[in-house]
């Protein structure tokens, strides 16, 4: 169910207040700023990348860095705007030097982001490497192999009691470090991705027209 405008910005401040004052785990030891996400809370795409990197932990932001400027090329490539998507992290603290998450880390901080994607409800997860895809595909009960494999699939599942489609891609920093991997990333944005964005809007357009034309009935009943 998708939360009223009011109730979900309230539920939205209550995290994103949590979030900052949060010390569950060792990480609000080194964090500069922790990094809630951001987005519309009634966004229908939601990106879910690993951990919060320097220019992230600097600006309280996701995404900001050279990764996040690729991020936002690869959106425009989907026919996507930054500012309509919610894009988010399995762990909302930077972990020192930019290390792989720890599997406490992720346990502390995974409840905020499962309050987040019922919160949002989105239609479609994008998640942003192997941890993203490995425990959002986990989660909803899709055994991770390897991103070679999993890349560019959509998954039709039920996570946290929301039904949506994830598709796992690659990091766009792994993109940026492997050019190799760049051309893979920009095809699962450019076809896969904005297959299923323009899926919804055709959605979106046929709901319209048939309340249109319930709307006009109605009229020419009463
Ligand atoms: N890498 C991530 O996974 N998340 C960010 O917010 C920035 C870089």
């Amino acid at each position: 169910m998708r939360l009223d405008k009011k109730s979900c910005s309230e539920e939205w401040y209550r995290i994103v207040e949590e979030i900052m004052g949060c010390i569950k785990c060792k990480l609000h030891k080194t964090r500069r700023n922790p990094v809630p996400g951001e987005g519309p809370c009634n966004a229908e795409i939601m990106f879910v990348g690993e951990a919060p990197g320097g220019k992230e932990d600097e600006t309280g932001r996701p995404f900001v860095g050279a990764a996040g400027q690729f991020l936002t090329e690869l959106l425009s490539m989907a026919g996507l705007r930054r500012e309509n998507v919610f894009i988010t992290n399995i762990l909302k603290c930077r972990p020192p030097n930019n290390r792989d998450p720890e599997p406490d880390e992720i346990e502390a901080c995974k409840p905020y982001l499962v309050r987040q994607v019922k919160l949002v409800s989105p239609k479609i997860i994008v998640t942003l490497g192997r941890y993203a895809g490995r425990i959002l595909l986990g989660d909803a009960g899709i055994k991770w192999s390897n991103m070679t494999r999993m890349h560019g699939k959509v998954f039709s599942v039920e996570l946290y009691g929301v039904k949506l489609k994830i598709m796992p891609t690659y990091h766009p920093a792994a993109a940026l470090y492997y050019p190799k991997l760049k051309p893979v990333v920009i095809k699962d944005f450019k076809e896969t991705l904005k297959g299923l964005v323009e899926e919804i809007r055709e959605e979106k357009r046929n709901t319209n027209r048939v309340k249109k034309r319930h709307t006009i009935l109605d009229f020419l009943s009463s």
